[in-house]
């Protein structure tokens, strides 16, 4: 089974992959938690020389982030899933979908560049209003993506593509209690073991 979260940043959804994951270790399940931009060699190229940059090429961002994803999808998600692994990904592509588009390349175009994905099972896309996600951003080194004005736009960016795919795709309202939210995942998942 393959389990993703997504939303924009600060919207949670590394608290609420980490809760599943030990639930699910706790009932004895073999699971792994993995993410997006990956650990591999293009995720490590993603965060050392682009999330941080002036440099701005929204094509060269969405061919890397998808690179990323098929990459991770050969080296991770399809090995453990052979192994009858459960995989939980805190951002899979809708986060290309949803921030590529937001950075202006169409849902249609991006939706075509990740035709020889993976669809997983359930994916559960946090949201929550954008000074809410602010607020819990306490880093110091933002990324470019980290401004009130660009998670306006993911988040009408993931809004939208929740209405457009077919895929499914649970909306949770993550300025809810934590406790809430992951019962009410937790319920989700029971139903699809
Ligand atoms: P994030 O989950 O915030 O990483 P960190 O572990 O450092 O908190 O992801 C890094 C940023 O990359 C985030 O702002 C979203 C962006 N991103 C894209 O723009 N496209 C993508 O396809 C992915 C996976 C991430």
């Amino acid at each position: 089974m393959l389990i993703v979260f997504e939303g924009a940043d600060g919207s949670g959804k590394t608290t609420q992959s980490k809760l599943l994951y030990k639930y699910l270790k706790h009932k004895g399940l073999k699971v792994i938690l993995t993410k997006e931009p990956t650990k591999g060699p293009i995720g490590r190229l993603i965060r050392k020389n682009f999330l941080y940059s002036k440099f701005n090429n929204v094509y060269v961002d969405a061919f890397l982030f998808a690179a990323d994803t098929y990459s991770h999808i050969e080296s991770v998600i399809k090995p453990s899933l052979a192994k009858d692994v459960i995989v939980i990904s805190d951002r899979y592509f809708y986060s290309n979908l949803a921030y590529q588009g937001a950075e202006g390349l169409s849902l249609d175009y991006l939706v075509k560049l990740h035709e020889n994905t993976l669809k997983p099972d359930v994916v559960f896309l946090l949201d929550c209003d954008v000074d809410t996600c602010m607020k819990r951003l306490k880093k110091v080194r933002r990324s470019k993506y980290e401004t009130r004005d660009f998670l306006s736009k993911v988040r009408n960016s993931y809004l939208m593509l929740k209405d457009k795919l077919d895929d499914k795709i649970i909306l949770l309202n993550s300025s809810e209690c934590i406790n809430d939210i992951n019962n009410r995942i937790i319920m989700e998942v029971e139903k699809l073991l």
